[in-house]
């Protein structure tokens, strides 16, 4: 069935959509781009034209002439007496046949394979054939790889035992699991604000209504903020990213986290922290796991940063009783977790010292040749330096990234826009560009952003955000 989008929800989720451009073809390019960057889904049926131009309060012949160019690029199909369907022309998406047709995607804040990769799956090919016998469906994890993350865990000063476990197909999967078996329709989800895309689609699919906690590259979380919204509005989840956040690079200070994690336990909201990215520290040093602060923390880890986006090997950290009720319900979703994999994971954890100096070492000649030339190219751009992570959070000043995006598509490279990082259309004037890509793809990148930022004008004022949606 077709996802319907209500006006009121359309003109939110538009935010500052006025460019310098005429209004219909502005509305077109936002809608276009949302399209594109996932924050609207194809197939979703768009208002009716009068139903948009009242919640927009603009002319019904605007919204039909942006309808109408949409439909002229192949964007939109609209059959009599059932509206008009957003459909994404092949080579469009952000999938295979999409950015990738581009010169240079920059979507994904996540580097290529580290180099002693493919010595750990043939380490795991030499270990497969004892595990033959099996009938192969690993739901939980092998033991020996859960025993392997545990010691990680304890190495961090966070004591764990292989029973507090469970490997999942990456990171993302660990969050779909604990979101189907935590979270009832209709209970709230407090989120930092901006936050990770895919944990709005989980929330959202969901039913969820998200809370945003404010987070910025330069000041970190508003932590007073995050503490009145749990208290009072009482979020059955609180989804976190205390180190080296995405997008903004922030960390979380130790007294924080401990404030954070007693606060939760003492309200009932079950704390998820989101430690994919906790190992990409460029010049930081260690700070304590969310989870020493108190034992109803449960943590989520991936080596997707650290090893490849391709093993797919993730894991979720918390009590026996949570992971017994995330395994009943796993079948629902997946039968387990590849041998493959997971065996040669286990030998890249036992490199994990050696795989964390090797990805700091390139995040930070990364990090510093793309400051240096966004700094050369973009001096009205502010940007703070994060000590970690994989990407800068870029203020654009009253330049739309959404447009900016837009733009940057026609000149070969593919962005995601400050707003996908949001709810209700903010963050317009925010873009994040991974660094961790080659220098003379950076270098490429930057000229590209350059050229498409000649052809976009200024956005207006933006809207207030509303905390709860
Ligand atoms: C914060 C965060 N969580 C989860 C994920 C997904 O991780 P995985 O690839 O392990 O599913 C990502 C990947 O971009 C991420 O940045």
């Amino acid at each position: 069935m077709n996802q319907i989008v209500s006006a009121r929800r359309m003109a939110r989720e538009l935010g500052e959509w006025r460019t310098h451009r005429a209004a219909y073809l502005a509305l077109a390019d936002r809608i276009r781009v949302m399209l594109i960057d996932g924050r609207l889904a194809s197939g979703t049926r768009l208002p009716a034209e009068r139903e948009l131009s009242t919640a927009l309060q603009i002319s019904r012949t605007t919204v039909a002439a942006a309808y109408a160019q949409l439909r002229d690029d192949g964007y939109l199909r609209s059959i009599r007496g059932s509206g008009s369907t957003l459909v994404l022309p092949d080579g469009k998406r952000g999938g295979p046949g999409g950015p990738q047709e581009l010169a240079l995607d920059f979507t994904k804040a996540a580097a290529a394979a580290y180099p002693g990769l493919p010595a750990a799956y043939q380490f795991a090919v030499e270990q497969l054939p004892a595990y033959l016998g099996h009938h192969g469906f690993d739901m939980q994890g092998l033991p020996e790889l859960r025993a392997a993350v545990a010691e990680h865990y304890g190495r961090r000063g966070l004591p764990t035992s292989a029973d507090q476990i469970l490997i999942t197909l990456g990171a993302q999967h660990a969050l779909s699991l604990l979101t189907h078996t935590i979270y009832s329709p209709s209970e709230r989800i407090l989120v930092e604000h901006p936050t990770y895309p895919h944990a709005i689609d989980t929330f959202l699919g969901a039913g969820a209504r998200l809370l945003a906690m404010p987070v910025s590259s330069a000041d970190g979380w508003d932590i007073a903020e995050g503490q009145m919204l749990i208290r009072r509005a009482a979020p059955s989840m609180a989804f976190l990213m205390p180190d080296f956040q995405n997008p903004t690079g922030a960390s979380m200070s130790a007294e924080d986290r401990e404030r954070l994690a007693r606060l939760a336990q003492r309200e009932g909201t079950v704390l998820i922290a989101d430690e994919t990215t906790a190992m990409l520290d460029i010049d930081r040093g260690e700070l304590p796991p969310m989870a020493a602060f108190s034992g109803t923390v449960v943590t989520i880890g991936s080596l997707g940063k650290l090893a490849w986006g391709g093993m797919r090997i993730g894991w979720i950290r918390g009590s026996r009783d949570l992971l017994a009720r995330v395994q009943r319900a796993r079948p629902a979703f997946d039968l387990g977790t590849p041998m493959l994999e997971q065996l040669a994971s286990i030998a890249l954890l036992r490199d994990a010292d050696l795989m964390v100096a090797n990805r700091s070492r390139d995040l930070r000649s990364g990090r510093d040749f793309l400051v240096a030339e966004i700094q050369a190219n973009f001096p009205q751009w502010q940007l703070h330096v994060p000590d970690g992570g994989m990407s800068l959070w870029i203020n654009t000043g009253d330049v739309s990234s959404s447009a900016l995006a837009l733009a940057a598509r026609s000149e070969g490279l593919a962005l995601v826009p400050g707003p996908r990082f949001g709810l209700e259309g903010a963050f317009e004037r925010f873009l994040r560009i991974p660094f961790t890509y080659r220098q003379d793809e950076l270098a490429a990148g930057v000229q590209a952003l350059l050229r498409a930022s000649r052809s976009v004008g200024s956005a207006p004022a933006r809207m207030p955000l509303q905390a709860v949606i």
